[in-house]
């Protein structure tokens, strides 16, 4: 199979690199790049032999890696929030709940991998619920490049979500075996999930080459519940902060990625660069209630690269209220140039919600998507002339995402090509 793609690629490879190419061919055969070539080279390739697609009149983009969403939550997108802890006890856990029934379960993987596919999420870090075929579903059906983990709750939990301790310890165990790399170990968070159940499978995972995620320090109240709990708890009494719980588990690493992360002391932000643990930042989660967030907190992007740390963009839907990354990108540049920060531009936020994904999952990665031998997988975005003739790529970018309103973000993605076809 060989393609010839002509068309416009943006093509983030750091916070301030990225690279516009204006009317380029990018040869694909056996669902690899081959390499990106001039307009004028067309006629060196045997187009008998080729399929050529005309796209000049869109933007080619790296598909979107989404690092922190829970995929059984989709329905509680838009319910009333007020804070972290109310939301979760009033409206995501007794939803969560319904996916205890399996067929449930699949009828609802199914159409959320089709959501996925249309706002252009081909890969990420994601949660389900506290059942086992919750992660099945989604690794059988989301198509692309996912890590899933079930959420441990054996503690501090409604009954109808409450686990034994052995039983949530048997859950990893199986599932580890199984998926290895593309399984997440899913403590809640300290709240939900005992420590002896974090430590023995925090074992179980180190034997696997799964990852860990959780959400760490995402508000005020919930730090202070954390704290109350653990300082009654044997081994626990002496603890000085939330990420010390989570360090003697043996939680952190550099195949963590801890949620949010807003409220992280400086004693806290050396342990998490010490360890090389991953932050997921979720912009529209932690944004105003009035925009549809839990009004978190802004976290500080500045600071935490200050110490070295690496983070990537995350939807966290549902706190988050929508899926598109570009909405992400949106409330990620808008809130931080509310506080004066312009270092938060949009091809950041690209960049960060595209390529620093993957190489959290993948270190290895190329820097560039669109480097020879990578699988291809892209994202086309359609394209006026007016638009096409900005000057950079981070006016085209704004203008994209500017001009696009919140609930129309999932009509911008026009097609999805990954290896040798459109999905
Ligand atoms: N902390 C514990 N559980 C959750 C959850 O489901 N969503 C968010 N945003 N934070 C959490
Ligand atoms: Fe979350």
């Amino acid at each position: 199979m060989n393609t010839l793609i002509l068309g416009n690629f943006i093509d983030p490879t750091s916070d301030t690199q990225c690279q516009l190419h204006r009317q380029k061919l990018l040869h694909i055969e056996d669902g690899k790049v081959r390499g990106l070539f001039p307009l004028e080279k067309k006629d060196e390739f045997d187009l008998s032999k080729i399929e050529f697609l005309d796209y000049s009149n869109h933007l080619i983009i790296p598909p979107f890696f989404d690092m922190h969403f829970h995929w059984v939550q989709d329905d509680v997108r838009m319910m009333p929030k007020d804070n972290l802890l109310t939301w979760l006890e009033k409206y995501t856990w007794p939803y969560e709940h319904k996916f205890s029934d399996v067929d449930y379960s699949k009828k609802r993987a199914i159409s959320f991998s089709k959501e996925l596919l249309a706002v252009g999420t081909l890969g990420g870090a994601c949660y389900s619920s506290i059942h086992s075929h919750t992660v099945d579903h989604a690794l059988e059906h989301f198509q692309g490049d996912f890590i899933v983990g079930n959420v441990l709750m054996t503690m501090n939990s409604p009954d109808y979500l409450l686990q034994k301790e052995s039983d949530a310890i048997e859950i990893v165990k199986d599932l580890s075996t199984k998926y290895r790399e593309k399984y997440a170990l899913t403590p809640r968070f300290a709240i939900t999930t005992s420590p002896e159940v974090m430590s023995a499978t925090a074992d179980i995972v180190a034997n696997t080459n799964s990852f860990i995620q959780t959400h760490l320090s995402e508000t005020e109240n919930e730090i202070d519940f954390v704290l109350s709990i653990y300082k009654e708890l044997d081994g626990f009494k002496d603890v000085k902060n939330y990420t010390e719980i989570y360090d003697r588990c043996a939680h952190l690493g550099n195949k963590t990625i801890m949620g949010h992360g807003i409220y992280l002391s400086e004693d806290e932000l050396r342990v998490v660069a010490k360890s090389d643990t991953v932050i997921a930042h979720c912009p529209t989660s932690n944004g105003p209630i009035s925009e549809g967030g839990l009004g978190s907190g802004l976290f500080d992007f500045e600071k935490t690269e200050s110490f070295g740390i690496r983070w990537a963009l995350g939807s966290d839907i549902g706190a988050g209220p929508y899926l598109s990354m570009f909405d992400v990108i949106r409330s990620f540049v808008e809130q931080n140039r509310a506080q004066g920060q312009d270092k938060a531009t949009f091809i950041k936020g690209l960049f960060r919600a595209t390529r620093m994904g993957e190489s959290i999952l993948h270190p290895e990665c190329k820097a560039s998507f669109l480097e020879q031998e990578n699988t291809a997988s892209m994202l086309f975005i359609s394209a006026s002339d007016e638009l096409l003739k900005l000057d950079s790529a981070e006016e085209i970018l704004e203008k994209v995402i500017t001009t696009c309103s919140r609930d129309s973000f999932d009509t911008l993605v026009d097609k999805v090509w990954h290896q040798s076809a459109f999905l």
